[in-house]
């Protein structure tokens, strides 16, 4: 079992590199099944759960090869379009392959991706807004039939801005015959990364900002060349492991734009935030203010993925952070390993309550999710003394090379 040892207590200073998103390769790739052609990404994350969609792509019959950070997917001899349950359960996201396959091969089998870590994890929205252009679902022991003899625009708007499903809708409507309205969609920083490299292919897809996506449907797609985005969830973690060490970083590639809605909690703790250029630096004070009310909502609003490291920084310090998680149910299973370390948190359904401590200890605390285990890095990076940190594969889902990042801006941290 590998276990991440931690010294903590050092400050942290220097350069991290943000590596490609997570949340916009797994789309991208999902993406590339469009075209019969070849499609590069660069700038992809080597991680987990990329390792588990491109496990799908070789099933389905795509060539793939990955070298290093490039990725290049040759998807014109599709054998399939059923995915088994083992290779749909190695990540919650496998359901964006939905609209793909259906686009691309009229008919899609795979197993329902149930519940997960954070909660339940319905996808009533991705398959009511797939009905509407034409998909006809049938659903039996977990299993999801899809088929449709030709996919057709419509009028799509959804009662969530659900990041997956608008995902989705794009994949399949793309190259459907006439035109698709979506309305209420996600405005994440990924879907707009996955409509560049869909267009970069053929599509027309306009829109998006104000949360009204128009796709005219094209008869087919080409391959194309994408880089990835850079991941804000990765820069997040960072800048929370910056404040929570009282570091000054510079994170390298990372627009500043769609990592702005974690600045105003940081801020409000103490911590200067700039972006130079296409870097973003961090100054953290010795000592963390309380980072106020933080309250997850879909983009532009906080993310609900970067609330694990910003409350465990929260932890050390004086004042006060109030949480409220709208996106998920059951987010804070980390809570009690942080607990452990000497944090003051408590919880009340999606509400949780952080009073900020002069100290952590370090202990002996489990990844319980992906950004549960940032989390626990973070608080003991902060902490006094030694932190074994197991169940490293919620980790190694969706942060490329942590330990690496860490150790070359100072941090006493080792992996065996
Ligand atoms: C979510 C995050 C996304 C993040 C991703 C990976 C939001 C809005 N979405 O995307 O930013 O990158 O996790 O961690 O923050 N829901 C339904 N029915 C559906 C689909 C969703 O009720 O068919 C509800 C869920 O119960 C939940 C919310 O919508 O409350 C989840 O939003 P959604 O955006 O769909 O989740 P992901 O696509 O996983």
């Amino acid at each position: 079992m590998d276990t991440i040892h931690i010294c903590g207590g050092k400050r942290l200073e220097g350069e991290i590199p943000i590596h490609g998103a997570k949340n916009s390769a797994l789309p991208l790739l999902a993406a590339t099944l469009l075209a019969a052609d070849v499609s590069e990404l660069t700038n992809c994350p080597q991680l987990a759960d990329v390792s588990a969609s491109i496990a799908i792509l070789r099933h389905l019959g795509c060539a793939v090869t990955q070298t290093e950070d490039r990725v290049t997917v040759d998807a014109a001899h599709l054998h399939c379009g059923y995915v088994p349950d083992a290779l749909m359960r190695q990540m919650r996201s496998s359901i964006v392959f939905l609209g793909a396959i259906i686009a691309r091969c009229g008919e899609a089998v795979l197993t329902h991706p149930g519940g997960c870590e954070l909660g339940p994890r319905p996808i009533d929205l991705h398959l009511s807004s797939l009905r509407r252009l034409g998909v006809t679902v049938e659903e039996e022991h977990g299993r999801i039939r899809c088929s449709a003899s030709r996919l057709r625009g419509a009028e799509i708007t959804l009662p969530f801005p659900s990041v997956g499903a608008t995902e989705n809708i794009l994949l399949a409507a793309c190259t459907a015959e006439g035109t698709t309205v979506l309305r209420h969609a996600a405005r994440e920083p990924e879907i707009g990364d996955l409509c560049a490299f869909l267009n970069a292919c053929g599509a027309r897809i306009a829109g998006g900002d104000n949360g009204t996506i128009v796709i005219e449907g094209v008869p087919r797609l080409h391959g194309a060349r994408h880089r990835v985005m850079a991941d804000r969830i990765e820069a997040a973690t960072y800048l929370a492991a910056a404040a929570a060490t009282g570091g000054t970083l510079t994170l390298k590639h990372c627009p500043s734009l769609p990592v702005s809605p974690v600045f105003a909690p940081l801020e409000q703790a103490g911590c200067a935030i700039a972006a130079v250029g296409e870097d973003l630096h961090i100054a953290a004070p010795s000592r963390l203010g309380g980072l106020g009310a933080i309250r997850t909502l879909p983009y532009p609003g906080f993310p609900t993925d970067a609330a694990a490291p910003l409350l465990a920084a929260a932890c050390i310090g004086e004042g006060t952070t109030v949480c409220v998680e709208t996106i998920f149910e059951n987010r804070y299973r980390y809570v009690d390993e942080l607990t452990r370390m000497g944090a003051h948190i408590r919880v009340d359904g999606r509400v949780a309550v952080v009073e900020g401590v002069s100290a952590l200890r370090g202990a002996d605390v489990a990844c319980t999710d992906l950004r549960g285990g940032a989390a626990l890095l973070v608080a003991a990076l902060a902490a006094e003394g030694e932190t074994r940190l197991t169940a490293l594969h919620h980790l190694d889902r969706g942060y490329e090379n942590p330990v690496g990042c860490l150790q070359a801006v100072g941090a006493h941290i080792t992996r065996y």
